[in-house]
């Protein structure tokens, strides 16, 4: 009886009978999984949270009556049984599951629920589409691989939990009912009732509260917390999500990344029984984004983005010739695809603002043993170059060479996420399963072309780097830009699974960097008033990170949906499917809360 207490209803689980337990009498409950009827003799795997086990109902034991009633059962009732183990057959034995060597003959049978044929059975997954599942959710949560997932997520923050805990941090609760903390979302908002006209935000995160426990004395503190942003879900983004929190005071970023890298080891070492290497290496964001296009750089493999602005302006090619930037990356064996593929793929580029993409492929040349030149696509165009090309991407015969001609941010966009195709519809083999990276040396702000004026990388409160403090009262666009930050993201195989800062622990940098972002002070009092107080009243030098845990979950998993490792998760319109939220609310709750609905009219039916 490993994880049970005995109960009223079993004394031993439907996962772990052995040959060693042979001739015990035991008591397991469960659902009734799969049933054959050989007449006389009636068998079930009967399932429950640690696996199944195979029943005997044998009429010689049971009498008429009861094996009747075990002839009725049906898939999905929930069955209670009293028996004695027994050894199966050596021709019998199943070595696909932990408990094929034995069985259990019943000797009595409790009926504790019935059910109607189920909408679908939870071994039926994959051919029910996914409203269904979520729809009936409960059924869907009695599978295997989800039962696995929550297993796995309940060890992964049990594990946070303890160890955190024995380097000293307090789990601090923090609101939820709060005000607005920016983290470049929407906020999901909720009306007070005691005072009309002013509502609460959820948290994003809570991001100011950490840096307020700081502030009162705490030290370390973590957390387990639910975060909320309404922003449109996306396959590693849900808009409830889970943080695993943490923040410490009289550290630097060095103190945080040895918490986080020690806390990964222990959890990739208890989950999947992998040693990661430590230390996790670094990486400047301005190397990511030159060599992979992207701040979460997939470091499992390299067809890196290669600079060829240069040769580029070699050429007559208009596109070419006329862009800021041209970059090329080499996609080996990528020469099988078809002229209908590669035209798929300059249509899927747009998606990411680019004009189109270029490819040309690299085949042997048959007027010159050992010597390649470049065929089809842009090979005409590029002709003046094709020696230079293949030799700066050292591009073997069979690649596929793919360029993007635009502004540096489409060009990075685009092969970023070109890179990440490639990978995965060529189904390349990773050079390492686990590749951990933290991107450094962020830049504090960005440019906002539409709004005209600086947004926070991060969030508003990262300090930035010492050396740059200077800079900030600057008004030149350009030296603003540059200014560094104190950030940090913890990123795996292409994923952001944490990030995280030294904060500001002084009031007066703090209203400087407000003032950059454009937030006049009448705003600063309104909005960050509390902050700027606390950071008057003594504050310690502080920092912190989160880690996205439902991200964390889906690597160690190796789902690639949110939604699977999540219990009740939403769908991409943000319905819960299976309670029916959101909904209309009575008429009552309305007017307790002071709100007149003004909805937008519907639209007429087509
Ligand atoms: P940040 O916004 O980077 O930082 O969030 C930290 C981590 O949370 C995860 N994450 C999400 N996961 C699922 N769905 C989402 N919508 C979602 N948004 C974020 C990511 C991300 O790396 N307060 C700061 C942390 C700090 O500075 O200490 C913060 O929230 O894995
Ligand atoms: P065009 O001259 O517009 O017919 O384009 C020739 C090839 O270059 C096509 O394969 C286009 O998809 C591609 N192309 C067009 N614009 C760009 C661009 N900005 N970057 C990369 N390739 C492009």
């Amino acid at each position: 009886m490993s994880t049970y207490v005995q109960t009223r209803y079993r004394s031993a689980t439907c996962g772990e009978l052995r040959k060693s337990d042979v001739g015990r009498e035991v008591k397991l409950a469960g659902w009734v999984h799969s049933y054959r009827d050989h007449g006389n003799l009636v068998f079930i795997d009967l399932r429950d949270r640690e696996g199944r086990t195979q029943l005997v109902f044998d009429i010689d034991l049971l009498g008429a009556d009861v094996h009747e009633t075990a002839r009725a059962l049906r898939g999905e009732w929930v069955i209670g049984i009293e028996g004695k183990v027994l050894a199966r057959d050596e021709k019998l034995i199943n070595p696909k599951i932990p408990t094929g060597e034995v069985e259990v003959r019943v000797t009595r049978l409790a009926v504790l629920s019935e059910s109607p044929t189920p909408p679908f059975f939870p071994d039926d997954h994959e051919s029910i589409g996914e409203e269904r599942r979520l729809t009936y959710r409960y059924i869907d949560l009695r599978r295997s691989q989800m039962q696995e997932t929550l297993r796995v997520r309940h060890r992964v923050t049990s594990i946070m939990r303890h160890y955190l805990g024995d380097l000293g941090f307090w789990e601090i609760e923090t609101p939820m009912l709060t005000k607005s903390t920016p983290e470049g979302a929407r906020d999901f908002i909720v009306p007070s009732r005691q005072q009309p006209g002013s509502f609460y935000a959820l948290p994003q995160s809570p991001q100011l509260f950490k840096q307020l426990l700081m502030v009162g004395g705490c030290d370390k503190y973590m957390q387990i917390v639910r975060c909320f942003r309404d922003e449109d879900p996306r396959a590693d983004r849900q808009a409830e999500f889970t943080q695993l929190d943490l923040e410490m005071a009289f550290i630097d970023r060095e103190d945080i990344i040895k918490v986080i890298e020690g806390l990964l080891a222990r959890i990739w070492k208890d989950v999947l029984g992998v040693d990661i290497t430590l230390p996790i290496p670094h990486m400047p964001y301005a190397e990511a984004m030159n060599d992979y296009g992207s701040d979460r750089p997939d470091l499992r493999f390299g067809m890196k983005l290669v600079d060829i602005t240069d040769l580029g302006k070699k050429t007559e090619f208009k596109v070419f010739t006329g862009a800021d930037m041209v970059k090329a990356i080499c996609v080996p064996g990528g020469a099988v695809l078809s002229r209908a593929q590669t035209d798929a793929l300059a249509t899927w580029s747009k998606d990411y603002g680019a004009k189109g993409l270029a490819v040309t492929k690299v085949i042997a040349d048959p007027s010159s043993p050992g010597a390649l030149k470049l065929d089809t696509g842009i090979a005409k165009f590029v002709e003046p170059i094709a020696k230079d090309l293949i030799a700066r991407l050292d591009a073997k015969e069979g690649d596929l060479l793919c360029f993007a001609a635009d502004k540096v941010k489409v060009v990075h966009k685009v092969l970023g996420e070109l890179r990440q195709k490639m990978f995965r519809d060529l189904n390349m083999k990773p050079e390492r399963t686990w590749a951990f990276v933290w991107v450094v040396d962020f830049p504090s702000f960005s440019y906002d072309e539409e709004d005209k004026r600086f947004v926070a990388e991060h969030h508003p409160f990262t300090s930035p780097k010492d050396e740059f403090l200077k800079d900030m009262d600057s008004t030149d666009r350009a030296t603003i830009e540059k200014i560094q930050a104190k950030a940090y993201d913890i990123c795996l195989n292409g994923y952001e699974i944490g990030g995280g800062s030294i904060r500001i622990h002084r009031m007066d940098i703090q209203q400087k960097l407000f003032k950059l972002l454009g937030i006049g002070e009448e705003d600063q009092q309104a909005k960050f008033g509390f902050l700027l107080d606390a950071l008057k009243f003594g504050a310690p030098p502080h920092g912190g990170i989160a880690l996205g845990l439902d991200r964390l979950i889906m690597l160690l998993r190796g789902i690639e949906n949110i939604r699977d490792v999540i219990a009740f998760p939403k769908t991409q319109s943000g319905s819960d499917l299976m309670c029916g939220a959101p909904s209309p609310i009575e008429l009552k709750q309305l007017r307790d809360t002071h709100i007149k609905l003004n909805l937008p009219e519907a639209k007429p039916a087509v």
